[in-house]
Parts: structure tokens; sequence; C-alpha cells
């Protein structure tokens, strides 16, 4: 079983997202084990004092070091620990540092909060920073969640339907194709007719297209790094007649 910690000032946070859908049944199931520890009980004066003034002034608050140091120095485990801060400094999350991140069967998630952490936290602790994008939030509550949710659903045996988390968005580096269900046709907008058809060589074509399509339109920069098959050029010179065609 994986096992995943995480280090936070807001505990609370994390009950409502943790007990429900797929992060919920993967404890239940025993694919992953989540336990949230609160930074403050790391803290030992009176107070429990967990932040301070910068050196050498300045707005808002940094992470005292010797808590995280302490908490992370208990919460390690031998040898496998992988050991995240999230902090808008980190690297991009993207889904192939999900992929990277499922192969640890240990994550201890560190959540800054204030102006971040003192520096020698870095320099001591040499962690794996990760940023979910470039905007700051109030904290690493939201992005450890993020992180915890691309990460989980790629446990195997997580998802009931392994296809779903293969055909995925950028997985491929391709954005997915258009899904329809039920009923066939909503408000005069019928489902395109070969989704009906059961050809199943049509279908996948299809799909493949439509993925192209959308992936030119909406993301360019990811069809540039996509690896592209000669189905993949002529799917695509065929989408560019379309519209010039209009
Ligand atoms: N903490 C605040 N903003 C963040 C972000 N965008 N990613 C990770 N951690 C953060």
């Amino acid at each position: 079983m994986r096992q995943y910690d995480i280090l936070t000032l807001f505990p609370g946070f994390f009950q409502g997202p943790l007990s429900e859908s797929i992060l919920k049944r993967a404890q239940q199931r025993g694919f992953a084990q989540i336990t949230v520890h609160d930074l403050r009980s790391y803290a030992h004066d009176r107070h429990a004092i967990v932040d301070d003034r910068p050196y050498g002034g300045g707005a808002g608050m940094v992470l005292k070091p010797e808590p995280i140091l302490e908490a992370v120095a208990n919460l390690r485990l031998e040898q496998e620990t992988h050991l995240v801060l999230l902090t808008p400094q980190g690297r991009p999350f993207k889904q192939a540092i999900a992929q990277e991140l499922v192969e640890h069967h240990h994550l201890l998630l560190v959540c800054g909060r204030y102006e971040g952490f003192d520096e020698r936290v870095r320099a001591l602790l040499a962690p794996d920073e990760i940023s979910i994008g470039d905007y700051v939030l109030t904290g690493g509550e939201l992005p450890a969640l993020v992180l915890l949710d691309a990460v989980i659903r790629l446990i195997p045996g997580v998802l009931g339907d392994e296809e779903s988390a293969r055909y995925d968005s950028f997985v491929d580096t391709l954005l997915d194709f258009p899904h329809y269900t039920r009923p066939q046709s909503v408000k005069g907008l019928a489902v395109p007719d070969v989704l009906l058809s059961g050809d199943h060589e049509r279908i996948r074509r299809w799909r493949r297209k439509e993925a192209l399509r959308r992936t030119q339109v909406r993301r360019p920069d990811l069809l540039q790094q996509a690896e592209l098959d000669e189905e993949d050029r002529q799917l695509l010179t065929e989408i560019d007649a379309e519209e010039e065609n209009g």
C-alpha cells in the first residue's frame, strides 16, 4: 500500500476532499493510506509558534525551520520517502510528474503558508519542489490535494476501468476527443453518426482526428511536442482541408 503524509497548518482543509469519491475509495480499498499531520504539533514553545518575521524586514511572515525539520525527521521512512514542498517556485506540475510520483511508495507533502519556507529548509532537506501553476494561492493545501488526486488515480486498480486513465488528455500529450452519451439528440444537436455506426475502426480514427483537431485549435503548443505518426499527419491534412472549405 502506498503511503501519503501531509504536513499542514490547516488539517481541516483535507477532511472533505479525502472523504469523497475516488480518493475515499482508494483508501477504503487499501491502495493508499493518507495521514494529515498538524505542523503546529511540532512547535514546542508555549504558544506553538510556527512562523516569524523575515530577517531584513518586509511584509509577511516566514515559516520557521525547526518545526518542519523535526516533523520531516519524524515522518520520514527509511530510504523510500520522497519529500515534496508545495510552492509557487517549484517545477511546474504535469501529467508526466504525476506518473513519476506514483512510482514512489511514500510521499511526504509539506504545505507552505504565508511568505513561504525559511531557505534553510531547502538547503538541509533538498526536497522536490512542485508548483501547480503560475498563480499564487494562500497556501500549499489545495496544491497538495491536486497532486494527490492526480497521483492516486494512477495507482493500478484505483480506477475501475483502466482504459479511462489510458485514453485521458495528456497521456500522449493530445487533448481528449469529444464524448457523447444518451439521448441521441439534445435541443436539435445530434450525436455524430460515426459513433452510432458500430464500426470500431472508423470510430477510432474519428476520435484520433477530433483529438488532433481540438489540440490544434486550443493547445497548438502541445501539438508541437506530440509524437505524431503517419496516420496523424494524414488526419491533420484532412483537418486543414476541412477548415479551408469552411
Ligand atoms: N503555494 C501557493 N501557491 C502555490 C502554487 N501555485 N503551487 C504550489 N504551491 C503553492
